[in-house]
Order: C-alpha cells, then structure tokens, then sequence
C-alpha cells in the first residue's frame, strides 16, 4: 500500500523500498502517530469537515489499532512506507472509505514533525529523571564522604589533597547543568507543528489551537515552513544527551583509574564487574569502559544532523528521515548509560584507607606550607621558592615534608616551626579551605545541601510533566 500511487504509471522498484521505507525505525513513533491522528480528527470533527460518525469511527478505528498492536494482534509489514502509511492502512482496512478522510488539512511532513515532537517530550522525561537519581546519589555519596581525604589532581600529577565528596559533586554539578539544558529543550520542543500542511498551511478551516490543547503542547508553530523544516529541537536533544554522556565519560574514566590496581582507591562491586575467559584473578571495570566507548557515537549523531541540515533548501527534503535513528540510538544508549552509573556508583567501595595513605604522599601539602610561610608575611613568590627547595631536598632524602627534620627545614627558612608542619596533615589541608566552593567539608556538605535546593524546582517540573501523562 502507498499512500501516492495515483500519479505513477510505472511499478515501484524493490530496492527502492529497501532504501527508501523508514518503518523498520519510525514504528516507534507508532503510540505518538495514533495519539496526533486521533487528535486531528476530534479537531477536524469540531470544525465539521468530519461529521460526527465520521469522526467517532475513526477514533474509535485508531483506538482499537492501538490496542491490537500491544497485544500482538497486528503486525508491522516492513514492505510498507513508513509508520504513518501503515497506521492509514489498518484505518482504512478497518473502516473503508471513511478512513480515508483523516489525511485531510494534513501532511506527511507536519505529521511527523508532530511524532517527533511527542516522541522528544516523552522521551526527556525520561532522560530527565534518570538525571535527578544520578545527581541524588552524587549529592548523598557527596555528603558521605565530606572528609574522606583522597588527592586531588592536575595533570593527572598529585596536586592538592581534596574530599572525594568534593570531587563526586563536580560530577553533581555537571549533571545539574544537563538537567536545566534537558528542560530548556524541552521548552523549545513543546510547539505544534501539526496545521502546517506539506509546507505552505491548509486552505480549511482547521482548529490547530484545539488540536494543540488536545496534544498537550504550549504554542502552536508561527511559521508552516520552518514548522515542518526545522530540526533544532533534536539537535537541542541530541547536544543534551552528548554532554550527558561526556560528564558520564569522564566519570567513567576516573572509576576505571581509581579501580586500577595501581591506585586502588574504589574497588566497583561485583554485580557490576566482568572477568576475563583467560586470566583468572581479572576484574574488569567493562561497565564504564562501555560508556566511555558508546559517548562518541551519540556524540556523532549530533554531528550527522547537524551535516543534514548544512546545505538543506526549505522546506521538507527526505534527508530529514535520517533524524529519527539518530535521535533513537543517542537517546537509548543515553537512557542506559545514565540508569547503570546510579547503582554502579552506589554499589562500589571506597577505600578510604588508600585514599587518606595515598593524600599523604607526593607533596600535596606544598602549597600550604607556602601559605603558612605567607601567614608569616613573606610574599607568596618567594614562599613557593622556599618551598621548591624544600620539596627538591625532600626527593633528595626520600622524605616527604613532614618527614624532614625541623632543623634541616629552619636551614631552608628560618620562619619555619613545628606548628607549621603539624598543620600539615591532609585533613587539615582540606579544613582551611573553607570558602564557598571549596574542599573544606562543612562547604562540600554546604555545596550538596545548595544542589538539593536547586533540583527543586526541576523534580517538580519533571514530576509534574510525568504525572500529566
Ligand atoms: N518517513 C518520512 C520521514 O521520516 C515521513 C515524511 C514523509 N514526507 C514526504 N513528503 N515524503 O521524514
């Protein structure tokens, strides 16, 4: 069945339909394909162009095709079009000539742009709240270990010592970005194209604001050539679920750092850890290296549509049925991604005995000694040289700072005494720095506080989009 048979003389070639059929993906648009349809017939019926049988035939015909397809009653036939064909089909199969009548005041081309859209705003709520449990779990990890002292590091070298919920929270801080960058796109996807026709609108009387009350949306579009061309909300989706998987990338990396024997500072649980079919004493960390691995493919399907949409005259072109793998694979591959961190973060051990032994080593406390030397009026450049050289005799002896005798350091800077270098411990440390923002830990355990706050608003957005449905 074709739903643009009239015109052609010649037979349609196979591989034609191979290539060009998009049910094989778009059949997941088949709950948001029924949902529009029924939504534009009670329209079309309160306007009169359907009368009123017509229009209860056909949404009852579309209920009932709803209901066959989840119970397995009705197949897709991937000889067909596209999802919107193969839903016409049944209609028409079922009701004969009246169903024939639903195409009216519409077109392929604002009909999809309307199941995507349906499809984006169930879909973010999804996306949405896998995020809120990610960062509530960041938030409550965060709290835990507010002194559980571990290195901090720059260039992958020891720099400062930190808490690791310090650390886990800069995750919760990036996860928090990606939620208020989830909700603005949902903002920009909650627009009706329906009404817009092939490109130019319809010349019938059409209700688009019932329609739209009728789908749920905000605002119907302004423009029927933009409303059917334009792609910008997936592409707003598509950058959302690449930095969600970068943050999550980069989350994963560290986990599989820290699991490493070498620094062995969490240790993941062994619901979430593989072996090795040949090397048994192996525990492999193939959960976050799987996240890491799948990051750059949803990164790229941001970067095909954007390519798609390079160069494209207004307004539909096919190229635009390329969206919707897209947009399904980044968005599963995200959805999983974001489920399996929450419990594979909850489940792991941390092994804060190695975190505090390897904070002690390495020279992480340089830079405090250069402030205490500050403390006692020398200025911060010279402090640092003074420091430089004692860390240069330190590698000399094997010794870390605390361990060189006090005359050895009075030698190096008169101004140096035994408080100085008892200030020196890692705790302490992390203690001073107790300014907004920083690893001291009533301000790490002020930060989570501050984050629950402000995912506030955002649960109650989401909650109130879920419970709508
Ligand atoms: N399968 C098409 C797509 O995904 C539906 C719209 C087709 N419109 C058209 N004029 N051929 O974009």
């Amino acid at each position: 069945m074709k739903l643009w048979g009239g015109r052609f003389l010649g037979q349609t070639e196979k591989l034609l339909e191979e290539f060009n059929n998009s049910l094989p993906f778009d059949y997941r648009l088949f709950e948001e394909d029924i949902q529009g349809s029924i939504a534009h017939a009670q329209m079309l019926t309160s306007v009169g162009i359907l009368s009123q049988e017509e229009g209860e035939k056909i949404v009852s015909a579309l209920k009932e095709i709803k209901t066959e397809v989840n119970q397995g009653e009705l197949q897709f036939d991937f000889t067909i079009e596209d999802i919107h064909t193969q839903i016409e089909y049944w209609l028409i199969k079922k009701i004969g000539d009246t169903g024939k009548k639903l195409h009216t005041a519409r077109s392929r081309n604002d009909q999809v742009a309307t199941d995507l859209r349906l499809f984006t705003k169930k879909s973010l709520q999804k996306t949405a709240s896998l995020t809120i449990e990610l960062i509530k779990t960041l938030i409550e990890l965060g709290i835990e270990h507010s002194e559980t002292v571990v290195p901090g590091y720059t260039h992958l070298q020891r720099a400062q010592p930190i808490v690791y919920g310090h650390q886990l929270l800069a995750y919760g801080e990036m996860f928090y970005r990606d939620l208020e960058r989830l909700t603005e796109t949902y903002k920009r996807a909650d627009v009706l194209p329906l009404g817009s026709g092939a490109l130019a609108g319809v010349p019938y009387p059409i209700d688009r604001e019932y329609t739209k009350e009728l789908l749920g949306f905000s605002k119907i579009s302004t423009n029927s050539i933009d409303a059917v061309s334009d792609r910008d909300f997936v592409c707003d989706y598509l950058y959302n679920c690449s930095m969600i998987m970068v943050h999550l990338s980069r989350l994963a990396e560290e986990l599989i750092i820290y699991s490493s024997f070498e620094f062995g500072f969490v240790e993941l649980s062994d619901g979430f850890s593989t072996g090795s079919s040949i090397m048994p004493q192996k525990k492999n960390p193939d959960v976050p290296e799987l996240i890491r691995g799948k990051t750059p493919r949803v990164a790229g399907h941001l970067q095909a549509l954007l390519m798609i949409l390079k160069g494209l005259p207004l307004s539909y072109n096919k190229d635009l049925q390329e969206d919707k793998e897209a947009l399904f694979d980044a968005v599963d591959n995200t959805h999983i991604c974001l489920e399996i961190t929450t419990p594979l973060l909850k489940s792991m051990t941390v092994n804060i005995d190695k975190m505090s032994k390897a904070s002690r080593i390495g020279y992480l406390n340089a830079t405090d000694l250069a402030d205490a030397l500050v403390e006692k009026g020398v200025a911060f450049r010279e402090a640092h040289k003074i420091v430089g050289e004692i860390v240069q005799l330190g590698l000399s002896l094997n010794k870390e700072i605390t361990e060189i005798s006090i005359d050895k350091l009075k030698q190096i800077s008169p101004l140096i005494d035994e408080e100085m270098i008892g200030a020196l411990d890692p705790l302490s440390c992390v203690k001073r720095r107790n300014i907004p923002g920083g690893t001291g830990p009533n301000q790490v355990i002020e930060g989570a506080e501050n984050l629950k706050k402000r995912l506030v608003p955002f649960n109650e957005f989401w909650y109130k989009k879920g419970s709508s449905k």
